[in-house]
């Protein structure tokens, strides 16, 4: 009883005991408990330079991870495998698969990620209990406490503490929709600054004299663009899968083409008549010349229950051109992508997205998007650490929600001229911008919502829209930006000019809300007059929408 009273009243000596009360497990032993599920890999390689070797899994040269369960009373903290990524997978700028010596200098969007060593980090289970993660620094000699670390988003709240020898331990609530975060150690972050403070300029680093961007002092001049961690760290909590749900298929049906870990058989799954594809838990490997196609008569692509998923470009060059060798050779329509491998120009694709607490890590690159939306597509509760368009809508009667709203916790551009926003429709595939009187009137977009957006640190403007149709019915609501860059970076300005047909016809627009929107903490509004282009909302909204009420602010 005394105990009980002492834990609700001095929380903190309860944690303290609580640490010194728990185990870790030993060796690589993983959790396969009611209440958690870990990973590990044996051929975990650490590197953070170079490819790994065939069958390998790139581990944190960074981060250790472990998770309790609060519903065990055994206290044990169990070893969560700390995946990794690295610019380039460790290859270098290079053209051809697996050849080191067809470097290029040709911009494949990494600038000095890989000089300065930017890694990524990853871990995930599965929980239905809260849980504790503990986190430890390989190879650190540097003393962390709690108040040393971040999680991002912020909102989430969630309770760190530390035992004094440099473990951080996070508090994870149990969460049906899953729980995905970013742990950033304060010592570990990185400044990203540009070339000059004006509004077309590169990253550049002052670390490496012989890389690229190198110079040598880096001062005020070279505007803050961003700040994240240099080897970030993100955390994915997931609820098994739900047992109601008919996803997994019984792999001993004839229905089902069971693959085995190792080299995944390409071309026998192109070819094969069954309904099921079930690829038992491993690692399973592709050459950097192949993808998989699967045969038309498969239905669905789902690993077991209390199993997941994790893929990864580990071997294949930047931009890998399906219709050219997978050699390094940009292209929007046969580059390859997560689904669904060719994209035809001007063609509404059938594929339709529903889903889940899907997570993407890896954002160095500037074609790493996020996934595509056609019409009908749904999804909730993801994550997406992506380097260019991160949620792509083509089509209508899609819907991307999560329950607290969108938290942008990294961006960073380095150009004005990359249409740096939170809100973007541009024309940079058909038109050039000063080619005005290439819209088309015949067409809408109509009611289209966007609510509850914070954007946290440095990062882009709310919205660069060059309406190539008709606007109906176009609401943002509650948006926060916490920063801007120098404004001599241009990247601070949203744009919505008019556009016309080619015989001067404007666009017409109608019913375009901007409600409750704050940068820095203070409210943009028409009446307070501070949305203008030189003021603190820094919306450069063409004069005659404004005039006759089109589009409001308030
Ligand atoms: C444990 O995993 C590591 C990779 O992280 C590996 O190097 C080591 O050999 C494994 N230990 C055993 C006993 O398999
Ligand atoms: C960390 O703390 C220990 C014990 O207080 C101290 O001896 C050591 O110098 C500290 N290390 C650093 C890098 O400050
Ligand atoms: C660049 O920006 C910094 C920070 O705002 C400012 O102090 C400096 O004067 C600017 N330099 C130029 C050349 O505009
Ligand atoms: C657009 O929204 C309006 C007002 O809510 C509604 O009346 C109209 O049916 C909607 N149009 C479409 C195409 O969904
Ligand atoms: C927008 O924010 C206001 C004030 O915080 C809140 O009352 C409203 O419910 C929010 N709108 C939505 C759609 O969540
Ligand atoms: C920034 O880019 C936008 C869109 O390309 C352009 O309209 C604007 O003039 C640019 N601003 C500056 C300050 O260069």
């Amino acid at each position: 009883m005394w105990v009980r009273c002492l834990a609700l009243f001095t929380a903190a000596s309860l944690w303290t005991s609580t640490i010194a009360a728990d185990v870790t497990v030993p060796g690589n032993e993983t959790a396969d408990i009611d209440s958690l599920k870990t990973w590990w890999h044996n051929t975990g390689e650490t590197n953070y330079k170079t490819p790994v070797q065939g069958g390998n899994v790139r581990q944190s040269h960074v981060y250790l991870a472990w998770v309790k369960s609060t519903a065990e009373s055994i206290d044990t903290y169990y070893n969560s495998f700390v995946y990794e990524t690295i610019p380039r997978n460790g290859q270098g700028n290079i053209v051809i698969p697996g050849d080191p010596s067809s470097g290029t200098t040709t911009d494949d969007g990494v600038t000095i990620e890989a000089a300065v060593w930017i890694t990524m980090a990853w871990t995930q289970f599965l929980y239905t209990s809260d849980a504790w993660v503990k986190i430890s620094r390989r190879g650190s000699t540097a003393n962390v406490t709690a108040a040393d670390v971040i999680i991002r988003p912020s909102n989430l709240g969630l309770e760190v503490i530390d035992d004094g020898e440099n473990n951080i331990y996070v508090f994870v609530p149990y969460s049906d929709a899953g729980v995905r975060f970013s742990v950033e150690f304060q010592d570990n972050l990185y400044t990203y600054r540009d070339s000059c403070n004006t509004t077309e300029c590169e990253f550049v680093q002052d670390w490496v004299s012989d890389g690229p961007y190198y110079i040598p002092e880096l001062t005020d001049d070279n505007a803050i663009t961003g700040i994240e961690p240099r080897d970030a760290l993100l955390i994915f909590a997931s609820p098994p899968p739900s047992p109601t749900a008919d996803f997994v298929p019984d792999r001993s049906v004839p229905e089902t083409y069971v693959v085995y870990p190792g080299d995944v058989p390409v071309s026998d799954l192109a070819s094969i008549t069954n309904v099921n594809v079930y690829f038992m838990p491993g690692v399973h490997e592709m050459a950097a010349t192949e993808h998989l196609m699967l045969s038309s008569s498969v239905n669905w692509r789902v690993q077991s229950k209390r199993r997941v998923s994790a893929s990864s470009g580990e071997k294949y060059v930047y931009q890998a051109n399906t219709a050219g060798g997978y050699t390094n050779m940009d292209s929007n329509g046969e580059s390859l992508r997560i689904w669904s491998g060719h994209s035809t120009s001007g063609k509404q694709q059938t594929f339709t997205l529903t889903s889940w607490d899907y997570k993407q890590v890896g954002a160095f690159f500037g074609q790493t998007d996020g996934t595509t939306l056609y019409s009908g597509s749904n999804i909730h509760d993801v994550f997406y650490h992506s380097g260019d368009d991160t949620i792509k809508v083509y089509g209508s009667e899609i819907t991307v929600r999560d329950p607290d709203g969108i938290e942008v916790i990294h961006m960073r551009y380095s150009s004005n001229g990359s249409h740096p926003s939170i809100i973007g429709a541009n024309q940079v595939y058909e038109y050039a911008e000063t080619e005005t009187d290439t819209a088309d009137p015949s067409l809408t977009v109509r009611n289209v919502t966007f609510q509850n957006i914070r954007a946290q640190g440095v990062g882009g403007n709310l919205m660069r829209i060059v309406p190539l149709t008709n606007y109906e019915g176009v609401l943002i609501e509650n948006v926060s930006l916490e920063q801007f860059s120098v404004r001599t970076t241009g990247i601070y300005r949203s744009e919505l000019p008019v556009w016309t047909d080619g015989s001067g016809q404007p666009i017409s627009m109608s019913g375009f809300v901007i409600s409750n929107f704050n940068v820095g903490g203070v409210q943009i509004t028409q009446a307070a007059n501070n949305h203008g282009p030189n003021d603190a909302g820094g919306l450069n909204i063409a004069y005659e929408y404004l005039a006759d009420g089109s589009v409001t602010i308030i």
